[in-house]
């Protein structure tokens, strides 16, 4: 009788030392998921993922770079370019673009609402904009999954910055 009481005092001791750090186990993880849930949605680990398919800031450079050759050879659009410094405008884009995909950067330019204010965008001007986004795209042969995503990411903006009805 004492024998087994023996025994089985050790073993006591080893289920409680287990629930004990299975409990701190859990209680570590636990903000850690709560965390993860409240800040990042379901869309913005999908556009992380994207900076890393794309293949990061280089392939970012890349496109901005092929995005402004395009778009300063379209007699469409190129006049709202014409007096602004493009590099600046490379090195913004550049930035907001990559910030906005998940990558390591921090958009330093002001907010898409406060830049284009004034300039009389119409949807017409924004769409062009987008199919020279497309035409780059298309040069460095993006896939069409990443090209989807990132032209809806474009296109979210497009409130903040077309503010002029077509003319008729
Ligand atoms: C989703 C589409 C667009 C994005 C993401 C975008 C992004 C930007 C960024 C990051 C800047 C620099 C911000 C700064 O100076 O602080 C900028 C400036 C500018 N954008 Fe856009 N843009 C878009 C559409 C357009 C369109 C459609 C036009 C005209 C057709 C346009 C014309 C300009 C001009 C003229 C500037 C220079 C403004 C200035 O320096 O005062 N943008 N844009």
């Amino acid at each position: 009788m004492k024998m087994s009481k023996q025994l089985n005092q050790p073993s006591w001791a080893v289920i409680i030392a287990i629930a004990i750090v299975a409990g701190l186990a859990i209680l570590l993880l636990l903000p850690r998921r709560v965390q993860t849930d409240r800040f990042s949605t379901p869309a913005a680990s999908n556009l992380s993922t994207l900076y890393d398919k794309l293949g990061g800031r280089d392939a970012i450079v890349a496109l901005v770079d092929e995005f402004v050759s395009t778009l300063s050879a379209d007699r469409r659009i190129s006049p709202f370019f014409a007096k602004i410094d493009l590099v600046r405008f490379k090195q913004l884009f550049v930035e907001q673009l990559c910030e906005t995909l998940g990558g390591p950067c921090k958009y330093s330019g002001r907010s898409m609402k406060e830049t284009h204010a004034g300039l009389g965008i119409k949807h017409s001007d924004f769409a062009n904009f987008i199919e020279d986004f497309v035409m780059a795209m298309d040069k460095l042969k993006l896939p069409e999954d990443q090209k989807n995503a990132l032209i809806s990411l474009l296109d979210r903006m497009k409130p903040d910055i077309v503010e002029k009805k077509e003319s008729p």
